[in-house]
């Protein structure tokens, strides 16, 4: 248990909480979920369900009528062709993760992941007692992967590549020809798997999103993860899938078999109309994203020490903190501590995370304002 990291956001959340308690106003950047409600017709199909039976075990790999709709989905989105029996639903998007690794890579194995990136990925990576090589992601290529790095990590104890596009914490977003380069450099090497991580698919606010299942041979070999949650403000309700082989979606079926015997059926059901309801209400919560980010972007950059990009997808913002002469978490305690602001120290992602911040715009317009209100001042009052 002693190799298992975590998710700093919880903790900040609950010392946020803690100051909260104690009369303090925070504003909460630190968290990664959508602040909308889930939309009217999800919670409908979900009441309807739970009303008609949908109450009981269902099977461990997801119940037909959700498989069905997320292939058809996947093959629309990702120009594929995806057949039921390649889907697995889980509890939300991290099971596909955490049995992924489990059940394709043995101890002393190797595995490349974003840094910074998800904290899950290393977490999981230790845990299994495989290496983790880190993939650094760097502001002057926007926080793209460059394949020509990717390439020269691979050996031959590769067994995994993790891919998140669009990315957290950094709204980097891979291209089709990275991702082309990144195919290019495990072609005949049928041994490699990839995870590629595109639960912030539909958040992206410049081109379109890309994923590498649509390279030759590339579909065999990779799970895709995507879910609910950050799409349709579904965090709470625990409703993700892969998309994979269809021999791997057995083992990943008895995996859930072992671990969850399924997934809420009610949920599922939610998760059918999702799928194939009305899209505006995503539509709009995309929008409201897009000129979030702007108030976020111009706002960082016009405090003084702060240099922001303008991230490419996800609800995230990863300035830049250097000039401020503090380091990350110095920086992150000062802010929560002294302006009321809760933020995630870049470090909080890995080690490549050092020098910047994590902020969410999952937030109101005002609420945002008013933090980038508040670190100003805190700044400038050292
Ligand atoms: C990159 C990434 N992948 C996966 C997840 C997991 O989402 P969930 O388990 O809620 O579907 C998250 C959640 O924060 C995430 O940021």
């Amino acid at each position: 248990m002693e190799t298992l990291g975590t998710e700093t956001a919880f903790e900040v959340l609950s010392k946020a909480k803690a100051l909260e308690k104690q009369g303090k106003d925070i504003v909460h950047l630190e968290i990664g979920e959508p602040d909308f409600d889930t939309p009217r017709n999800i919670k409908e199909a979900a009441a309807k369900a739970m009303n008609s039976g949908y109450t009981h075990y269902v099977p461990s790999a997801g119940l037909p009528e959700l498989r069905q709709a997320i292939a058809e989905h996947i093959s629309k989105t990702r120009n594929l062709d995806v057949t039921p029996e390649e889907v697995v639903v889980t509890p939300g998007g991290k099971p596909i993760m955490f049995f992924s690794i489990l059940a394709l890579v043995n101890p002393g194995e190797e595995i490349l992941y974003p840094n910074p990136g998800f904290p899950v990925y290393e977490s999981l990576i230790n845990f299994v007692g495989a290496k983790p090589i880190p993939m650094p992601l760097k502001e002057e290529n926007d926080f793209s992967l460059d394949p020509e790095y990717v390439k020269e990590k691979i050996t031959k104890k590769t067994k995994m590549i993790i891919l998140n596009s669009p990315e957290n914490p950094t709204g980097g977003v891979l291209s089709r020809e990275d991702l082309k380069g990144i195919a290019d450099s495990i072609a005949g090497r049928k041994d490699i798997f990839v995870l590629s991580d595109e639960i912030y698919s539909r958040i992206i606010f410049e081109g379109k999103h890309e994923s590498i299942t649509q390279f030759s041979g590339m579909k065999d070999q990779t799970i895709l993860l995507d879910g609910f949650s950050k799409t349709y403000a579904m965090t709470g309700w625990r409703l993700g899938y892969g998309v994979m082989h269809k021999d791997l979606a057995l083992k990943m079926a008895q995996l859930m078999t072992n671990s969850n015997s399924c997934t809420s059926a009610f949920t599922q059901m939610a998760g059918v109309e999702a799928l194939r309801g009305p899209q505006t209400e995503i539509e709009k919560m995309i929008a409201e994203f897009r000129s979030r980010r702007e108030v976020i972007v111009s706002g960082l950059n016009s405090i003084k020490g702060i240099t922001c990009k303008k991230p490419r997808g996800a609800f995230y913002v990863f300035p830049n903190v250097t000039g401020t002469g503090m380091d990350s978490r110095t920086l992150g305690n000062y802010l929560l501590n002294t302006a009321g602001v809760a933020v995630l120290p870049g470090t909080s992602f890995g080690s490549y995370g050092e020098g910047y911040l994590r902020l969410s715009f999952a937030n109101s317009v005002e609420n945002i304002k008013k933090a980038l209100d508040r670190i100003s001042k805190a700044l400038k009052n050292r």
